[in-house]
């Protein structure tokens, strides 16, 4: 089915609706995004596509969450290949607002907080990011509850659909905070984590990377080997030795290292010490976020034993 663009959120409203109504839905899923899709964003869609009866993009680049003017000028804009990368994985409705429509009292006063969990990691060199990243996620999770735009006595009839929101595990330190947003202010959704789509190369697909010249790309493939480097450490159960790992990406000219941690997958605090010197067990975060030329990468691996 041609995939439908609306603009407006009653316009979302009326149609996710018609749709829960036609196909005798059960369930809706909403696939946040910022455009500039690539195939971790089809990962995601193809996702909520298998889960649930209708499927909602949305596309919006949100001031928010940009500390420079710049920066937000500077992010692709590509919604023609955007729709038709959705449109491919069968996604139903594409939301794509002006930043009127979001913002309708321009920047608003009352924001989400993301606290301590917001402030270390890529918020310690972003600051404010994650505040402005909750609070559109927070008004975007709204919009595409299901059910919204159906007359009240369909919804008595019908029950609740489901509701599910799909997020990359690529950007971690985010999920770990919608997860957080989602229980402490009790949102009515599922939080689906879906896992990093890489390159053969192993490099975390990103909308940035096409801002990398072949060397430093080549450069950046480093990441990866130094995380799959613990990830197999962490599967044998062997020390973890993570200032091997680092020495690995320091020793990349390329490549200015910014963090590289081992941490609680839900609290993203350090796991301590000994955890990391004694045969690793149990289940841990392995991030870590580099310069590389002009660009700044984050990738991360789940580590079990
Ligand atoms: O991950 C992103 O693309 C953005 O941070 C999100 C979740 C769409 C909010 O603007």
């Amino acid at each position: 089915m041609p995939i439908k663009l609306v603009t407006t959120v009653a316009d979302l409203h009326t149609e996710s609706a018609r749709l829960l109504a036609s196909r005798r839905g059960t369930s809706q899923g909403l696939v946040p995004t910022m455009g500039a899709l690539h195939q971790g964003h089809a990962a995601l869609a193809r996702t909520a596509v298998e889960q649930n009866d209708v499927v909602v993009a949305t596309i919006f680049v949100n001031p928010l969450q940009f500390g420079d003017a710049t920066d937000l000028d500077r992010y692709p804009r590509t919604l023609d290949a955007d729709l038709a990368l959705l449109e491919g994985q069968g996604v139903d409705l594409a939301f794509a607002p002006s930043v009127d429509e979001v913002y309708p009292g321009g920047t608003p006063l009352v924001r989400i907080t993301s606290g301590v969990l917001g402030e270390k990691w890529e918020g310690a060199s972003r600051p404010g990011h994650f505040d402005g990243a909750l609070t559109v996620v927070a008004k975007l999770l709204h919009y595409g509850i299901p059910g919204a735009g159906l007359p009240a006595s369909g919804v008595a009839e019908a029950g609740l659909p489901a509701y599910r929101a799909y997020f990359g595990q690529k950007d971690a330190q985010q999920l770990a905070l919608v997860r957080r947003m989602v229980a402490d202010l009790n949102f009515p959704v599922e939080i689906v984590a879906v896992p990093t789509v890489r390159a053969v190369d192993g490099l975390a697909l990103s909308s940035r990377n096409r801002f990398l010249s072949g060397e430093e790309r080549e450069a950046a493939l480093v990441l990866f080997r130094a995380l799959r480097l613990l990830e197999e450490r962490a599967k044998a159960r062997e020390p973890l030795d993570l200032e091997s790992a680092q020495a690995m990406v320091e020793s990349q000219p390329l490549v200015g290292l910014d963090y590289f941690d081992v941490v609680d997958p839900a609290t993203l605090e350090p796991l301590a010490e000994n955890c990391r010197e004694t045969p690793f067990r149990g289940e841990a975060l392995a991030l870590i976020a580099a310069k590389v030329g002009p660009v700044r990468l984050i990738d991360n691996v789940p580590l079990s034993s």
